[in-house]
């Protein structure tokens, strides 16, 4: 059964309108943040209207999410959304690095999103990057979705080389969660959250698989600035390639990637033209 029927009826809640990658384009990060938190908070109040099941999203950290959870915080304290009924999931942590690391994911989590809204403590998720089996943890991160009945929305970012959640290039687009070896690239990206210095940076994260983020009914793929261009385009334009795993986003029916203008300085004139077209269509 598709996780759409198991999930709410179809007939009160359409998801069927969108049937390709959807690339939502915005002046700035501010303005594609506020965009997307609202298209989060929309689809949350939507779910709650007609069934009593849980809202269940996986949410991502970095740079690029934290004007997103900031216009949430606004959003919840306004009263415009709750997460009283939303369960979360985060895709990655890294291994070895202390919960109470101020550059762990559990840290960032609390300070830039769940310190500040009405999620439920037992509603939230976040691989134990600690866990003395990790391959267990791994295993029963995949039950524990499964069990709150799978993603209604996957909220990630991208890595300059393309990756989703810490699925570097050559990850298996069905791959699933999961300890995976970061790359020097991805370990160099990140040392400035680590004093500059490469060598504190994990070798080694959990990370949920590229399988795992596809299985949402819904994903939305942020990317701002000029030095995601190169993966927009690959992602977007070039073919659907382990090299670049955010491309496996081509096969999904609903996904959304929304960029600043600068994320999308690579593609070609004609794609520009027809995402807009299509954001000006369906007025999104
Ligand atoms: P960033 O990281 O938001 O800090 O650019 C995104 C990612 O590596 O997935």
């Amino acid at each position: 059964m598709c996780p759409l029927e198991t999930a709410v009826s179809p007939n009160t809640l359409n998801y069927n309108f969108i049937k390709q990658m959807k690339v939502i384009i915005r002046p700035d990060s501010a303005s594609a943040s506020v965009w997307t938190a609202r298209y989060i908070a929309k689809r949350i109040n939507e779910k709650a209207a007609v069934s009593s099941k849980p809202f269940v999203i996986g949410l991502c950290t970095g740079s690029t999410p934290i004007e997103t959870y900031a216009e949430l915080i606004r959003m919840v304290k306004a009263g415009e959304v709750s997460f009283k009924n939303v369960i979360s999931f985060n895709m990655d942590e890294y291994v070895g690095l202390p919960e109470s690391h101020p550059e762990s994911y559990h840290s960032f989590m609390h300070k830039y999103l769940f310190d500040h809204i009405d999620e439920p403590a037992e509603n939230i998720h976040i691989l134990n990057g600690n866990a003395p089996d990790p391959e267990k943890e791994c295993a029963d991160y995949e039950k524990a979705i499964v069990e709150a009945g799978g993603f209604d929305l996957f909220l990630g970012g991208i890595g300059e080389d393309g990756h989703i959640a810490f699925n570097e290039p050559f990850s298996s687009l069905e791959s699933r969660t999961r300890v995976v070896t970061l790359t020097q690239d991805t370990r160099e990206v990140n040392s400035r959250f680590f004093d500059n210095d490469f060598n504190k940076v994990p070798k080694q994260a959990m990370s949920v698989g590229v399988a795992t983020v596809l299985s949402a009914k819904e994903v939305i793929i942020m990317a701002y600035g000029s030095k995601k261009a190169r993966a927009i385009r690959d992602a977007v334009e070039g073919p659907m390639s382990h090299y670049c795993t955010v491309s496996a986003l081509q096969a999904h029916p609903a996904g959304f990637i929304v960029c600043d203008e600068n994320a999308v300085g690579e593609l070609k004139v004609n794609s520009y033209r027809y995402f807009k077209a299509v954001e000006a269509a369906e007025n999104l």
